[in-house]
């Protein structure tokens, strides 16, 4: 399994000259990827409005790397691995779930086929990408399952009913955020959780300088996301057993503070 390197801080000239001189093929790759977000950020300053068109842009070219999968089997494994986290820690047929950044349903199309009918609502800030999960729920021959995918502007959940989801779900979606996003997400989504509900999210983590690349990835120690979970009345815990799994991201576990999942007593969070 490989070691998190969470020390590092990739957006330092060292790392960065280091780095080309360690993988001279990527540069090109690197440089060429630069001016485009460069030239996006330009035209569209809000962070939403740019990682939107990263997204477009991404899609068009393949909707799996999209995501963040090289290749059909890593974005197969990935989506297993989400699933099977999620489904060892108590995930039931008749749980509510939200999906926060769905993406082309590299997890979605398990928790889709898993779940009760119309039990799983997907939201993204990318109309191409979530064109590609309706790809993927035919394919995967879901249309049964009554999935509901919605595109958003904003993370304020507004549109959403309250206490309604058991398990609310982000992979790999706070590590393309800047702290606002983070935190207009954190600030709303108490509402919609139910009370014994819990809401897991990925984070690119440092234990070095906080910082982002091409602001496309952001680096996040764990105290500054309790933290902020903790300034919105809710309780996060870091989640040990994901640092096992073979995947560079770290894994935060958001709960009520009162509820019993939050001290690990709930029949359903901590199985
Ligand atoms: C790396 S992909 C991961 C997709 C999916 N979670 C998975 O594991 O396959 C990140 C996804 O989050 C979406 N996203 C990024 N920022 C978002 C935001 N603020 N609100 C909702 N979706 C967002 C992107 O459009 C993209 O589909």
């Amino acid at each position: 399994m490989p070691a998190k390197n969470v020390e590092v801080n990739r957006a330092s000239l060292g790392h960065r000259v280091g780095y080309a001189l360690r993988h001279p093929r990527r540069v090109p790759r690197y440089l060429k990827r630069s001016a485009r977000d460069t030239w996006l950020r330009l035209r569209w300053p809000d962070h939403v409005g740019y990682y939107r068109v990263v997204m477009r842009s991404d899609t068009r070219a393949d909707p799996d790397a999209a995501v963040g999968s090289l290749s059909r089997e890593r974005w197969l494994a990935l989506g297993a691995m989400q699933f099977d986290y999620l489904h060892g820690h108590g995930l039931r047929p008749g749980h509510r779930m939200l999906e926060i950044g769905c993406g082309n349903l590299r997890a979605g199309w398990r928790f889709i086929e898993y779940l009760d009918p119309g039990h799983y609502h997907g939201i993204d800030i990318s109309p191409d990408i979530l064109i590609a999960a309706q790809d993927t729920l035919e394919r995967q021959g879901l249309q049964d399952r009554l999935p509901t995918l919605t595109p958003v502007r904003d993370l304020t959940l507004r549109f959403l009913p309250t206490a309604h989801f058991d398990v609310i779900h982000a992979h790999s979606v706070f590590s393309h955020s800047p702290l606002s996003v983070i935190e207009e997400c954190l600030a709303h989504v108490g509402r919609v959780l139910a009370l014994d509900g819990w809401f897991d999210f990925t984070f690119d983590r440092t234990e070095g300088a906080e910082h982002q690349v091409l602001r496309e990835d952001f680096y996040y120690r764990t105290e500054t996301l309790v933290a902020l979970a903790a300034k919105h009345g809710l309780a996060a815990r870091f989640m040990d057993d994901w640092e096992e799994l073979p995947h560079g991201q770290s894994k935060i576990r958001v709960t009520h503070a009162t509820s019993g999942a939050a001290h690990g007593t709930s029949g359903t969070a901590e199985r």
